[in-house]
């Protein structure tokens, strides 16, 4: 059966970017002749059916803006087979006959829960600053994440030298290192503390060992949030007490970090990235997460971008080695 009419909602942690590619599904699928409805709050909006029309002019002026114009939510209800049932009925009331939508991992997981219970057409677009959905170079987010984490550190660096302090600033990424590595590449940091070598080094050990004792009196130490880690707290607890010579900060980055104009390389990821989900549809894939691999639009089986843990490249851990001499 020929599609009509897409749904389309932003679920799990916000990510700059989400807006333009609301925007670009949005314009797509009436460039292409089908009818858009926005549902707001993710899938808790398809439960409680806050379903809206959206014409072109709903996206407008929304390409610069951070967050979500449709609102997010983590939903309990969708994780029950009742509320996909009242979510499957709301949908399909409001004339809906397939879905974009654009989230992290949890967000992904929904959808193909709820594609294979009611063989919906379901496209999934990779948004969260978190970069961590196998299939795809890039996420929506991570970009602007990345440079707002730059920001940030450069402002500390500026105290850790005057007092000559090592500086633990933890930032997100749930479990995965991609915004502490890259961080810690683009401030020049001395260090970055990831999840994915938690369980091969003493990653704290190895940094007082080799890298702040040699030539420098400060280090700016990127820590990535998780308890493998033991996060940015966790991490100075134990130079207090195993290497008390050394005077120590903690920065928590935080919310700062979702927040913000998205940059131009997430506006364009986003833009191209949206366009190909109708062009999907029209095409009649379906339960596939657009993705960019080498700067190509890929389309991966939402199994295979959520279930994969994706790796850690080693050659960025070496350019963060070297270059933090
Ligand atoms: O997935 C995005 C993210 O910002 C993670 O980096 C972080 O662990 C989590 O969401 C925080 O979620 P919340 O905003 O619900 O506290």
């Amino acid at each position: 059966m020929a599609i009509k009419c897409v749904g389309i909602l932003t679920s799990g942690g916000d990510a700059p970017g989400m807006n333009a590619a609301i925007r670009a599904v949005t314009r797509s699928a009436i460039f292409n002749g089908l009818k858009v409805k926005g549902i707001y709050r993710g899938y808790k909006g398809l439960v409680a059916n806050e379903i809206v029309p959206f014409k072109t002019q709903n996206v407008s002026n929304i390409i610069q803006q951070g967050g979500t114009i449709l609102k997010t939510a983590r939903s309990m209800e969708f994780k029950t087979k009742e509320g996909r049932k009242i979510a499957y009925e709301n949908m399909t009331a409001a004339g809906i006959d397939a879905l974009v939508v654009i989230g992290g991992d949890g967000s992904l997981t929904g959808a193909r829960i709820f594609a294979e219970e009611y063989n919906v057409p379901i496209i999934g677009l990779p948004g969260t600053i978190d970069n961590d959905l196998f299939g795809t170079d890039r996420t929506i987010g991570y970009d602007t994440a990345l440079n707002t984490i730059m920001e940030a550190v450069d402002k500390i660096r500026d105290t850790a030298t005057s007092h000559e302090r090592l500086f633990f600033i933890e930032v997100m990424g749930r479990d995965a290192g991609f915004l502490a590595l890259n961080g810690a590449i683009a401030v020049g940091a001395e260090d970055a503390i990831i999840p994915e070598m938690a369980t091969e080094v003493d990653q704290l050990a190895e940094l007082i060992e080799n890298g702040f004792r040699k030539s420098k009196n400060s280090s700016i130490v990127l820590v990535a949030e998780s308890e493998t880690t033991g996060g940015a707290m966790g991490l100075a607890e134990r130079v207090k007490n195993e290497y008390p010579q050394y005077d120590v900060r903690v920065t928590i980055l935080g919310h700062i970090q979702r927040g913000g104009s998205p940059t131009a390389t997430d506006r364009i990821l986003a833009s191209r990235l949206g366009n190909a989900a109708i062009e999907a549809l029209l095409e009649d894939q379906r339960n596939v997460m657009v993705g960019i691999e080498n700067d190509k639009i890929v389309y991966v089986p939402f199994a295979r971008a959520i279930k994969n843990d994706k790796p850690i490249d080693r050659e960025l851990l070496n350019v963060l080695r070297v270059l933090s001499i």
